[in-house]
């Protein structure tokens, strides 16, 4: 069965083919350096840009991986959380496809795919707890199923990516931060005493990473030298490379990189530990690419004798992959939106709206059924 994912919740358009869930091709138009000039996404430019982008880069996917329009059996779109204007233009155009070849359509939930695309790499089963981490969110669920997402906590206030954002922004350093802190961080000594573990002296699964902008602010007067480098207008500094940024910001990266880490991790062992049956964490969201984050989870699950998951880095920031991927799981289901399907932006929750189509699979597939997809169900 062959799924199109359509991504564009934000500033990247993204488009990817998945063939009986393997990754076939993928194509992405990236909108960071427009936004860059303004230190964040402009919605009324990301959605134009995903106008411009998606029509060419259909083509263009189709064109590399030899496939004709109608050979494709699910169009699928991310319908939220994200930017109204930018996912309408993905959604529109997935419909619109849809019904000119003749193919099932399905709205995927954003945050989900980022979790679920692990499947895209390694076999996972669940239950899980998921932690996602991106620009936009920081969510502890506990995953029972392909459609069975419990929120189990969430940031109170800025999310993970946002912190590394924010504070990069005070360094100067080019946005979107949280790789250029990372590969900084690597090649600097942290202070564990610079910045506070927000927000644990609690017993929730919430997080809450706003005042560590307000630590980063105070701790920033003790280096004149890089409070100077954020006069310039962002996004007009190159990042800095390891080899050339001064010891104080590499320290200082790796300082507020491992506050952020140690409070993702403590939260993260505290859900484990209210659910001691489970022995799979599946990480997934822009953050998740941090290398930090990635050991620190890994040893934690090995010491409880399981596995942390996660996609490749590539796959980790928004990408269509995710899309087709989580539409190839949940049409294996026999579940499929109709074209009347709402798109969600960030701020509203995700209705579980999605229609039994009958017979799974051998219904969709127009070339006849091939690869099952994994046995996903609950011990
Ligand atoms: O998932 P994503 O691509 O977009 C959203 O859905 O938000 O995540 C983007 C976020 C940005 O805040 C970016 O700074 C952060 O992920 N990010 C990282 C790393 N790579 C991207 N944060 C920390 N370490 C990284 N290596
Ligand atoms: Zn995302």
């Amino acid at each position: 069965m062959l799924c199109l994912g359509i991504e564009s919740s934000c500033d990247e358009t993204a488009l990817a083919l998945v063939a009986d869930g393997c990754l076939l091709d993928s194509v992405l138009a990236s909108q960071t350096d427009i936004h860059a000039l303004f230190g964040g996404v402009v919605p009324e430019l990301a959605s134009r840009e995903h106008c411009r982008s998606i029509g060419p880069l259909f083509d263009e996917l189709l064109r590399r991986a030899g496939i004709l329009p109608e050979q494709i059996d699910v169009v699928a779109a991310a319908r939220g959380p994200g930017l109204l204007g930018s996912l309408l233009v993905g959604v529109s155009f997935a419909k619109t496809l849809a019904l000119t070849i003749d193919a099932k359509f399905i709205g995927i939930n954003h945050l989900h795919a980022h979790l679920l695309a692990v499947g895209l790499e390694h076999d996972f089963s669940l239950p899980a707890i998921g932690l996602l981490v991106s620009g936009g969110h920081t969510h502890l669920y506990l995953i029972r199923g392909t459609t069975e997402f419990h929120l189990l906590g969430g940031t109170l206030d800025d999310a993970a990516g946002e912190a590394f954002d924010k504070v990069g922004k005070m360094l100067g350093l080019p946005y979107p931060c949280g790789r250029t802190i990372d590969a900084l961080a690597n090649a600097g000594v942290a202070d564990p005493g610079l910045f506070p573990r927000p927000y644990l002296r609690n017993d929730n699964l919430d997080f809450s990473f706003s005042g560590l902008k307000t630590a980063a602010l105070t701790a920033l007067r003790a280096f004149p030298e890089l409070e100077k480098r954020n006069e310039k207008p962002d996004g007009h500094l190159p990042a800095p490379g390891p080899d050339d940024a001064p010891n104080a910001l590499k320290n200082f990266c790796a300082s507020f990189n491992l506050a952020v880490v140690d409070t993702l991790c403590a939260k993260t062992e505290r859900a484990l530990a209210a659910y001691p049956d489970i022995h799979e964490l599946l990480l997934a969201g822009g953050v998740a690419a941090n290398k930090l984050l990635r050991k620190r989870m890994g040893e934690l699950m090995r010491r409880r004798g399981g596995r942390a998951l996660s996609p490749s880095p590539a796959l980790c920031t928004d990408n269509a992959a995710m899309i087709a991927y989580t539409a190839w799981l949940l049409t294996g289901e026999a579940l499929c939106h109709d074209l009347r399907m709402e798109t969600i932006p960030k701020g509203r929750s995700i209705p579980d709206d999605m229609q039994r189509t009958g017979n799974p699979r051998a219904d969709i597939t127009k070339g006849g059924p091939r690869r099952e997809p994994p046995n996903l169900s609950v011990e």
